[in-house]
């Protein structure tokens, strides 16, 4: 398994956006049967995270600021490397390494899920492309804590 990595947009090597864009669409669009616009916008200004392990990308995010705080998005591991808690380390990273306030929208059956990195929901729900979600929000002062 490797280390933790992250790059700007411009500073991901080609095959590097094929394979993060191609198990985005892999994981959003076929998995969870969504057809909708995977490929945004929003990567030019994105931190783009991930972790590797030897059949290549494993897990990954994209972290974006926006005005006072950070927008998560993108959260998945490649359906053959769940459970090994490398999506829970990516964010955990992200939290070390980045100024809060934390935001993101999460798929609902998640939020216990990110409720264990100390995330709560502060909206109601809301239909995404047919797929129920709610917002999420950690606030700075929740750094370190377990
Ligand atoms: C959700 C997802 C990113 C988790 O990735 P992961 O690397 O397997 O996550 P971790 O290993 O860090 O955590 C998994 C653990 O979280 C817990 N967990 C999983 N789903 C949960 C849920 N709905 N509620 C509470 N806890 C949950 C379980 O303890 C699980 O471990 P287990 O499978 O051994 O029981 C991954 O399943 C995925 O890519 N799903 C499809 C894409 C997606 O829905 N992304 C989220 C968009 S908001």
């Amino acid at each position: 398994m490797s280390e933790i990595q992250e790059a700007p947009f411009e500073g991901l090597s080609l095959e590097r956006l094929y394979e993060i864009l191609r198990l985005r669409v892999e994981v959003f669009v076929v998995e969870q049967k969504c057809p909708y616009r995977e490929i945004d916008n929003a990567d030019f200004g994105a931190i783009h995270v991930w972790t590797d392990d030897e059949q290549g990308l494993a897990s990954y995010l994209r972290v974006i600021k926006e005005e006072d705080h950070c927008r998560i998005g993108r959260v998945l591991t490649r359906a053959n490397a769940r459970s090994k808690g490398l999506s829970r380390k990516l964010i955990q990273h992200v939290l070390d390494g980045t100024d809060g306030p934390w935001v993101l929208s999460a798929q609902s059956y998640l939020r216990d899920w990110y409720g264990n990195l100390g995330f709560t929901q502060n909206g109601a729900e809301f239909l995404e492309d047919g797929i129920p979600h709610i917002p999420m929000l950690r606030e700075c002062e929740e750094i370190g804590e377990s």
